[in-house]
């Protein structure tokens, strides 16, 4: 891959300012999203030596879906403020690598036509003001075949960016605004709702039948709460930093929610990813996989669904060069110790 800097450079010059900063910014300071990458950069690696590396596997196998390599598509909302095919190029080009596609809630292309462009792909949920709504698109995505849904804990109101002032800086068309939502009487009725809970999770298991993962999870409590109320894998993300801003890096979180889930879900992390030593750090400290947020965003910008493939591909190759020089033929072979103490 090109180096990430390199990546968003490129995109940068494609894209109008606003959207640039729509998808690079994070909320008040940005202070998390800083955080995000600098957390992951601190932990020192102790490699292994004479080990046989001459051949490296990637693949594993989450919630029964076999994947090339750990490494899955974050959901981000708008493609089509980063290329004219959209969610469409972004599904096509996560299928060719063997990845997996969470598709948001908040696509600009029908959640149909993403199903028919994509190989294997979860639903990920806002719960909005108005529940029907929310029923309608969780049982739409459940026909179009989505094989989990993932519950975005995290957002019950949308974090305050300071380089946009909302939306409505965006050159995004109504139609794409919307692209799920017609027959919106009003915008206000699709957005978040501040009171969604733990209860939500049991309720979106019975209206699609289908497992249910929750992101934005920071927290032990939290991380057992939702399990209690029946969970089948965990995100641990800060929202790449645009929620709560001052909030701790996801590589601070990850251990003790691993901890708290006792290996009985899997446990995926993403925010600030961006490099296959990064990868290995997130599997170290536990998490069964990883998600990519603006990366896959500046691969689509640059090179639609071939730059999203090509985002995948070249981290995933990166991720097995960095298990060989590591000594760590085998994903199994990744535990706690190769990461070494942190120093105070
Ligand atoms: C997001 N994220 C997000 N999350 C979610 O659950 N639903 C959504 O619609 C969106 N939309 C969205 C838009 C943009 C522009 C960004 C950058 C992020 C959060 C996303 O899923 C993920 O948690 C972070 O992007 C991961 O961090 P990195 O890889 O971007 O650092």
């Amino acid at each position: 891959m090109l180096p990430y800097e390199a990546l968003e450079t490129l995109a940068r010059e494609r894209l109008p300012s606003a959207v640039f900063d729509y998808y690079a910014g994070g909320s008040g300071d940005e202070s998390t999203l800083a955080a995000n990458s600098a957390a992951w950069a601190r932990l020192r690696l102790r490699p292994r030596v004479l080990r046989d590396v001459s051949s490296v596997d990637t693949s594993t196998t989450l919630l029964g879906t076999p994947l090339s390599s750990p490494i899955l598509v974050a959901p981000t909302a708008f493609h089509s403020l980063a290329h004219p095919d959209a969610e469409l190029a972004t599904a096509r080009g996560t299928r060719e690598a063997g990845s997996l596609l969470v598709l948001s809630s908040r696509s600009s292309r029908r959640i149909e036509d993403v199903a028919s462009a994509a190989g294997p792909w979860w639903f990920q949920v806002y719960v909005f003001r108005d529940r029907g709504l929310t029923r309608a698109l969780v049982q739409r995505a459940t026909a179009a075949g989505a094989r989990a849904l993932v519950l975005t804990g995290d957002t019950p109101y949308v974090g305050h960016k300071r380089r946009n002032r909302g939306d409505s800086t965006l050159p995004l068309p109504e139609q794409d605004f919307l692209a799920n939502l017609e027959g919106l009487t009003h915008r206000a009725l699709a957005e978040q709702a501040p009171d969604v809970t733990f209860q939500d999770i049991a309720r979106l298991r019975e209206d699609s039948g289908l497992p249910v993962l929750v992101k934005g999870v920071l927290r032990a409590d939290d991380a057992r709460e939702c399990l209690h109320h029946g969970a089948a894998g965990l995100i641990v993300s800060n929202h790449g930093g645009r929620q709560l801003d001052g909030a701790l890096a996801t590589a601070e979180a990850l251990p003790e929610v691993v901890e708290a889930t006792q290996g009985r879900v899997p446990v995926l992390v993403d925010g600030g990813v961006r490099s296959g030593r990064d990868v290995l750090r997130a599997l170290a400290l536990g998490a069964h996989a990883v998600l990519l947020g603006r990366p896959v965003l500046w691969g689509l910008a640059t090179g639609g669904a071939q730059g999203v493939r090509q985002v995948l591909d070249s981290l995933r190759e990166d991720t097995a060069h960095v298990l060989a020089l590591a000594g760590l033929p085998r994903l199994s072979d990744v535990g706690a110790d190769v990461l070494a103490p942190l120093k105070p």
